[in-house]
């Protein structure tokens, strides 16, 4: 029986591994442990609770405003005990996360292979996203099995010259999305009072660190005169927890009658929030691979992506994070059915819904469970 332990720590990360902790504890070869760093707590035990995983190992880091030496120097030292403990064969991190390298350089140091899920993804600007785009690369160098969802990402890892082997697998957040698409009623009360039939609702999230400042004041006045202009359009932001996001936010969105803001909203609800929509914008990584197998146009608040694929699919444009421009863009989408339709197309280039089955299967041959590797997921 070979280990695996599976460590993890935000939202994000905790959406896109479940379903893949999921499928490691469907087989008889694998032992399947998972340990939470609680990067980030209330969002990450909602997503926890989504899915039914319980953790065997949580080390409960989070402090409010924490830096991104606190979040690595905590799981560095936190986790050295599980690892001596757990005594995995493998252990996986995902993504680009301050838990994920830490993690990652932890098991380094315990001499522990790490296999790195959603591997491979570049903006080749190592200021953005910040921290990031350097995170990925850190990890990509301490892996030696490397989980990359597109052809594109691999051809991004192997640019870098990165050891081990790389495998294409689709993203998991595709997987994630059959537990939480569904027509049934919005767990969060408030979005059941939107009149989802009547209005035209554009589904937000902000709050990455390299848009804190000025990036951020644009976006939410942006926002704010999208919503005085177009007082027929409901936007539906549910904002991050982080005390910087959640202070921008308020004082320049709060009070307008079609502007609603709401908590963090769990996987489901958020998943159906943007399947109900019109629009999104956003400057999350995992909303602009969710949104396009939606068939949403997705409006990018960023100024570059390391998910390029919807953009040159049509679906994904990037908005950047001048007021002015985030202004025409959602004005043309709202005003010229045309515009719409172009980018409203449901496209899949993140994956097909068997991400987590390849992972594992690669993990199986890896270990010498499994004859063949699995065939690399194509578009
Ligand atoms: C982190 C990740 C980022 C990821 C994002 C997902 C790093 C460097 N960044 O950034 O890659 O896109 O998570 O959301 O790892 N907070 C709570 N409760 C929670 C979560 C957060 O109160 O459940 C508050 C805390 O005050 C915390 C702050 O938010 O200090 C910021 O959290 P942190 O993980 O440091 O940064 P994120 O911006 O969330
Ligand atoms: N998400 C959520 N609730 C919210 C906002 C986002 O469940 O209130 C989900 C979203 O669907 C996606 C993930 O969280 O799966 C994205 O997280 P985030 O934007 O924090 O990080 P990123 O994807 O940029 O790393």
């Amino acid at each position: 029986m070979k280990r695996v332990l599976s460590v993890f720590g935000t939202r994000p990360e905790a959406i896109k591994m479940c379903p893949l902790v999921l499928e490691l504890e469907r087989r008889a070869g694998l032992e399947s442990l998972v340990c939470v760093t609680a990067q980030h707590r209330e969002m990450l035990d909602g997503v926890l609770k989504t899915f039914g995983v319980t953790p065997d190992f949580d080390l409960n880091i989070m402090s409010e405003g924490q830096t991104l030496s606190d979040i690595t120097a905590k799981v560095l030292t936190g986790l050295g005990p599980v690892l001596d403990a757990a005594k995995p064969d493998l252990v996986l991190v995902h993504g680009d996360t301050g838990t994920t390298f830490s993690a990652a350089l932890s098991a380094f140091y315990h001499h522990l292979p790490v296999g790195h899920v959603e591997a491979g993804l570049r903006t080749w600007d190592r200021w953005s996203p910040y921290p990031e785009e350097l995170n990925r690369c850190l990890v990509g160098r301490l892996a030696e099995l490397h989980f990359a969802p597109t052809a594109r990402n691999r051809e991004n890892l192997e640019r870098e010259a990165v050891e081990g082997t790389i495998f294409v697998t689709g993203n998991t957040v595709i997987d994630a999305m059959a537990y939480t698409v569904n027509d049934r009623p919005f767990g969060c009360a408030a979005l059941n009072g939107v009149d989802f039939q009547n209005r035209r609702v554009i589904a937000m999230t902000c709050h990455r660190r390299e848009n804190y400042g000025e990036p951020m004041e644009n976006i939410f006045t942006a926002v704010r005169e999208l919503a005085l202009a177009f007082p027929g359009v409901t936007v539906v932001y549910p904002v991050h927890l982080s005390p910087v996001v959640q202070r921008a936010a308020r004082s320049h969105l709060e009070g307008l009658p079609n502007v609603l803001l709401t908590e963090p909203l769990d996987a489901m609800d958020m998943h159906r929030l943007m399947d109900r929509s019109y629009l999104v914008m956003t400057d999350s990584g995992g909303l602009q691979e969710e949104a396009p197998a939606l068939g949403k146009p997705v409006l990018v608040l960023r100024r570059e992506t390391e998910r390029p694929e919807a953009v040159a699919a049509g679906t994904v444009k990037l908005a950047g994070t001048g007021r002015a421009e985030i202004l025409r863009l959602a004005s043309e989408l709202l005003t010229d059915p045309a515009e719409y339709e172009k980018m409203a197309r449901a496209v899949n280039p993140y994956g097909d819904g068997q991400a987590c089955r390849r992972i594992a299967d690669a993990i199986e041959w890896h270990f010498g469970l499994r004859t063949d590797p699995p065939a690399p997921f194509t578009v």
